[in-house]
């Protein structure tokens, strides 16, 4: 089996990256790290201390001072985190704030681990441009936009099918258009579209890949 050292993720939200970066973690057994936790986080921080997450300077300060307890906030999954957590996401200043973190992972795993994998919307183009795997996840907006709604019913809410798919076109427009680090393929990644396709069905597909492209390496 190859053994990659660093596996980049990319793609728009709920797309499918979370759940195959889990179970590629655990076929590899490599550390993992949801990037866009970090994002909510901030973005979480700033509504709860009742600021604006346009206020550039506050998200900043927020960024450079986060803190593991901020990544276990119960209301870090909530909608209201998700957009801010992308309105911050486009402030320079709060990436760059969070990437001597993201690198600083990826080159020295946590005890016990001899690579990483790391999710989110930069990875393979900024992060770890130098990535052995850069992977790039989608699906139609449509797609995705069910996903979550049925996810949100599935935890005993009750969306509202137009509202939920309004919210992530939005997001992915934020996502997409900002001037720094949009949400990109890098150049060689393998775009796995999910459309039509369920999870096993795309990781399958996505070690395949792997296994075709990667050099075995030495323990
Ligand atoms: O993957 P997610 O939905 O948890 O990410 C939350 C927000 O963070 C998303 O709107 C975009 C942003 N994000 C980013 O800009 N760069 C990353 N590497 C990860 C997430």
């Amino acid at each position: 089996m190859v053994r990659p050292r660093v596996i980049a993720l990319d793609g728009p939200s709920a797309a499918g990256k979370g759940t195959l970066a889990r179970r590629l973690a655990e076929h590899y057994d490599l550390a993992h790290l949801d990037t866009g936790s970090l994002y909510r986080a901030v973005g979480r921080r700033i509504l709860r201390d009742g600021r604006d997450p346009k206020d550039t300077k506050y998200a900043a300060e927020v960024a450079a001072s986060l803190q593991p307890v901020d990544l276990t906030d119960p209301e870090l999954r909530s909608e209201a985190t998700s957009q801010s957590s992308s309105i911050v996401a486009a402030i320079p200043a709060v990436r760059a704030n969070l990437l001597a973190w993201q690198r600083e992972f990826a080159k020295n795993p946590p005890p016990g681990k001899q690579g990483v994998i790391l999710d989110g919307r930069d990875i393979g183009t900024v992060i770890c441009p130098d990535a052995d795997v850069k992977l790039f996840v989608t699906a139609s907006l449509e797609a995705r936009a069910e996903r979550r709604f049925r996810e949100l019913q599935a935890a005993g809410a009750n969306p509202i099918r137009r509202a939920v798919l309004d919210e992530m076109a939005s997001r992915d427009k934020r996502d997409s258009e900002r001037a720094t680090a949009p949400l990109l393929p890098a150049p060689g990644a393998f775009v796995l579209d999910t459309s039509a396709l369920d999870v096993d069905a795309a990781f399958d597909s996505i070690v395949a890949f792997i296994e075709s492209t990667t050099r075995p390496r030495r323990a």
